[in-house]
């Protein structure tokens, strides 16, 4: 039996079905999974990278990735900050309207960005200088994205549930923003 792989053209992407084929279909049809978080985001990233292949757009490519990962994790808030005149100023996100200034050091992203490393927080109440945009966020993961090996922007996402985020979503996340080219 033949087997053809097809390339998409620009807006599409190939989408799985069964274990051999993709079909083209419509970037806004992102194809949602149910299982563990694992299994999420392991059928997210493929469709993570189609959506980004052929985009040099770096603002839209951020507005994808951010309104991919709210309609797979249906987290409150997920976003990105982006390094600005040595502050964090917010770009692209999913969610109830944030705080458009961050300070180096400061909060969760001001920090994750000062210790050039991700930040998981299980209970935003108990992280000093917590800066709180929603007060029904209740934990909160943090991403710094390198270009040059310098961070140019951290992803955020905020969580309803205490304890939501783990190693498992810091592998993943890490794994997603190096895919978005800064350059
Ligand atoms: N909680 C973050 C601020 C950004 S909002 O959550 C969208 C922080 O402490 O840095």
């Amino acid at each position: 039996m033949a087997i053809a792989i097809i390339k998409c053209n620009k807006g599409f992407y190939g989408r799985p079905i069964g274990r051999l084929f993709y079909f083209c279909t419509m970037a806004e049809d992102l194809l949602i999974i149910t299982g563990t978080k694992k299994e999420q985001y392991e059928a997210l990233i493929p469709q993570i990278k189609g959506l980004l292949e052929g985009e040099a757009d770096l603002i839209a490519n951020l507005a994808n990735v951010a309104a991919a990962l709210k309609e797979q994790f249906n987290w409150l808030w997920v976003g990105f900050y982006l390094i600005k005149n040595n502050e964090l100023v917010l770009g692209p996100f999913q969610g109830p309207v944030a705080c458009t200034r961050i300070k180096k050091g400061r909060g969760v992203c001001g920090s994750s960005w000062e210790q050039k490393k991700t930040l998981i927080v299980p209970d935003v109440e108990k992280f000093p200088g917590h800066i709180a945009c929603s007060s029904a966020s209740k934990s909160e993961i943090v991403i710094p994205v390198f270009h040059n090996n310098e961070v140019v922007a951290v992803l955020d996402a905020d969580s309803k549930e205490l304890s939501q985020f783990d190693a498992t979503d810091q592998i993943y996340l890490e794994q997603i923003v190096s895919l978005i080219s800064f350059s």
